[in-house]
C-alpha cells in the first residue's frame, strides 16, 4: 500500500537524481570540443531537466514531506552512487577529450540503465497503486507524462550507444 507521502518523497529523490544527472550532462557538453557530440550530450541534458520540472510538477499536487536522506533509505546505494558521481562530473572544470568521455559515457549509461529499469519503473507502479486507492486524486495525466518519460530513457541509452559510435568513428 503506497500512500500519498511514500509517493512524493520518491518523486524527491527523482528530482534530484534527474537534475544531478542532467548538470552532468550539461557540463560534459560543455568541455567538449566536438560539436556534434556536444549537442548531442546537451540534449540529453535538456530531457532531464525536464523530467525534473515534470517530477515537481506532479510533487505540487502531493503533500511535501520530502527527506533528503530518506532517498539512500528507499533508493538504496545505486541512487546515492549516482548522485554522488553525477555531481563530481558538474564540477568539471578541466576539458574532456574524446577518448575520455568514451569511459564517462560508460557511466552515463549506467544512469540511463538506473532511470529506465529500475526507479522509474518502481514510480510508475507506485502511482498505479495511488491511482487504484486515491480516487480522489487527478493523477491520470501523469501516468501519461511518466510513460512518456520512461520513453526519453529508453531514447536516452540509444543516443548514448549512437554517441559511442561517432566517438569510436572519429577515433578511429
Ligand atoms: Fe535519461
Amino acid at each position: 500500500m503506497v500512500d500519498k507521502d511514500e509517493l512524493a518523497q520518491h518523486i524527491y529523490c527523482s528530482i534530484i537524481l534527474e537534475e544531478e544527472v542532467a548538470k552532468a550532462y550539461q557540463k560534459i557538453s560543455e568541455k567538449i570540443s566536438d560539436k556534434e557530440v556536444a549537442h548531442l550530450l546537451e540534449f540529453i541534458a535538456k530531457d532531464s531537466f525536464k523530467h525534473a520540472a515534470a517530477f515537481k510538477a506532479l510533487n505540487a499536487q502531493l503533500t511535501n514531506r520530502t527527506d533528503y536522506e530518506e532517498c539512500g533509505t528507499i533508493l538504496g546505494a545505486a541512487w546515492a552512487h549516482i548522485v554522488e558521481e553525477a555531481r563530481r562530473y558538474a564540477a568539471r572544470e578541466d576539458a574532456v577529450t574524446l577518448s575520455e568521455l568514451r569511459k564517462i559515457l560508460r557511466d552515463f549509461e549506467n544512469y540511463e540503465g538506473y532511470a529506465g529499469e529500475e526507479y522509474l519503473t518502481i514510480l510508475y507502479a507506485e502511482l498505479i497503486k495511488l491511482l487504484a486507492n486515491e480516487l480522489g486524486l487527478d493523477l491520470q495525466k501523469y501516468k501519461v507524462i511518466l510513460e512518456w518519460i520512461i520513453e526519453d530513457e529508453k531514447r536516452h541509452s540509444e543516443l548514448l550507444t549512437l554517441i559511442q559510435n561517432k566517438i569510436n568513428d572519429k577515433l578511429g
